[in-house]
């Protein structure tokens, strides 16, 4: 079975959708966080940020590995270094790059070969999961979301303020909505859900409800 949930950065379904995952015993497939990585190694090896296939070759050669917590690049956990503000900048990158956004497609459709998987991004809904069985678009009103990857970030210790959080939030939700391909969309057929008001664990009982119905 194939579980989507999709979203605008903040919208609390990275949470909510690792605890559904081990809550079902399904596979977690986190798909911001193969960009991310794909970002930071295109960092690490210094890539021309404007030769699009030049990071296209890295994403070929790297080798992104994902369990359940951890992400792994080219063998070395790297699961805190892509959160940092800079590689959420970078990722752009990345996510803009089709040849890239193939490459990532192709390996999320291969983590997904014969395993119950909760994938969670941008585009699993329309893109790369057409035919999931259950579908959902999280989301909430900005300022809520700011304020939870504030929180975020602080606790991670960041130093950021309240207001460059939201504006650079507009930046990426408005990137992520116009990209043309795998593009920020909610599927025709995913359900709703505003979180705000919700507490985290609210959301996974309403997520692991929807999913438990049509199991
Ligand atoms: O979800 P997360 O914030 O980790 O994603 C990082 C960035 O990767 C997003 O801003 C988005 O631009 C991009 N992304 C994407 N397609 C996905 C998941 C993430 O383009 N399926």
């Amino acid at each position: 079975m194939i579980v989507t949930i999709d979203g605008p950065a903040g919208s609390g379904k990275s949470s909510a959708a690792r605890q559904l995952a081990r809550r079902l015993g399904f596979q977690f497939l986190d798909t911001g966080a193969m960009y991310r990585a794909v970002a930071l190694a295109g960092q690490r090896e210094d890539v021309d940020w404007d030769a699009p296939d030049q990071l296209a070759q890295i994403a070929q050669k790297s080798q992104i590995e994902l369990s359940q917590d951890r992400i792994l690049l080219d063998g070395q956990d790297v699961t805190q270094e892509i959160r940092t503000v800079e590689i959420t900048q970078l990722t752009k990158y990345a996510a803009d790059n089709t040849q890239v956004r193939k490459i990532l497609v192709e390996a999320q459709r291969k983590f997904a070969e014969g395993q119950d998987v909760v994938a969670e991004g941008r585009d699993q809904a329309t893109v790369v999961f057409p035919q999931a069985q259950c579908k959902i678009f999280l989301t909430a009103d900005e300022k809520v979301r700011a304020q939870r990857r504030f929180l975020d970030l602080v606790s991670r210790g960041e130093r950021v303020t309240l207001d460059s959080v939201l504006d650079n939030q507009r930046i990426r939700d408005q990137q992520d909505e116009e990209r043309r391909i795998g593009g920020l969309r909610k599927a025709d057929d995913s359900i709703e859900i505003h979180t705000n008001g919700m507490t985290p664990a609210q959301v996974v009982e309403r997520l692991e409800a929807l999913v438990r119905e049509r199991m």
